[in-house]
């Protein structure tokens, strides 16, 4: 089974992580997918940034969930990086819509909670998502489980996996009760065992983050169904050069 190579923030490891500058990349080498975080701003607009704050990324300071959407618009999401030009940082909405353009890219969609209302978020998020149009390509992760939960009551059709910090504890049985198809995990935790046995149970094991070559190796061999990595590029090569 040939593993899916899904681009971490974009091409990251080479362009400004979550900017649209490193999704297009990422695409154009081929990626299979991508991975991108979303959170609300204060006016309840989903915004792809990582961080609970811009200050690592941008050229701004605090919160993100203390700017208005038309704020944050005007914040340089390159601005830490020897990368000469400005990006902003993507509204999903837009995200979205570029992806329409590249019909069999795979979409992950990581919601970072932060401690922000369950229903809020759900409720910024579902209008973008709810027809269905990124059907077969978009699985929805997170850390939060409760957050997937509810997403998946109110859209039975989406598909979700569990991020998780450390391996879970009777891991299947937690997984299909949630009713999660994915299991998104650091690579440290993942063993050909356990991908056999997800696989047995039509749950995906995706891998985080791998970017050296030994690791992604024993991941291609392992049938590993999908590793995230910063550099795409690197990954698809070893990947043509492993099969
Ligand atoms: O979704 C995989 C990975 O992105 C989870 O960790 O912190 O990079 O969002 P993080
Ligand atoms: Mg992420």
């Amino acid at each position: 089974m040939k593993t899916l190579i899904y681009a971490h923030r974009g091409a990251s490891g080479s362009y400004p992580e979550n900017t649209l500058k490193a999704f297009e990349q990422a695409a154009k080498a081929g990626a299979d997918g991508i991975e991108f975080d979303v959170q609300l701003t204060k006016d309840d607009v989903p915004v792809v940034i990582h961080d609970r704050t811009v200050n690592r990324t941008t050229n701004g300071q605090g919160p993100v969930c203390q700017y208005m959407a038309n704020e944050l618009k005007q914040l340089n999401a390159a601005a830490k990086q020897t990368y000469q030009k400005q990006e902003s940082i993507p509204f999903l909405s837009e995200l979205l819509d570029w992806a329409a353009s590249y019909p069999s890219l795979h979409l992950n969609l990581e919601i970072k909670g932060y401690g922000q209302p369950h229903e809020r978020v759900i409720d910024a998020i579902l209008p973008l998502i709810h027809d269905n149009r990124f059907k077969e390509r978009l699985v929805v992760s997170s850390f939060d489980h409760m957050l997937l939960a509810k997403l998946q009551a109110h859209l039975p059709f989406i598909e979700t996996a569990a991020l998780v910090k450390g391996p879970l504890f009777k891991a299947t049985s937690y997984l299909k009760q949630l009713g999660a198809k994915g299991y998104h995990l650091d690579s440290m935790y993942v063993s050909k065992e356990l991908i056999e046995e997800m696989k047995q149970a039509n749950i995906a094991v995706r891998a985080f983050t791998v970017n050296d070559t030994t690791t992604l190796k024993k991941l291609f061999s392992w049938g590993c169904p999908a590793v995230f990595t910063d550099f795409p590029t690197r990954a698809l090569h070893l990947r043509e050069e492993f099969m």
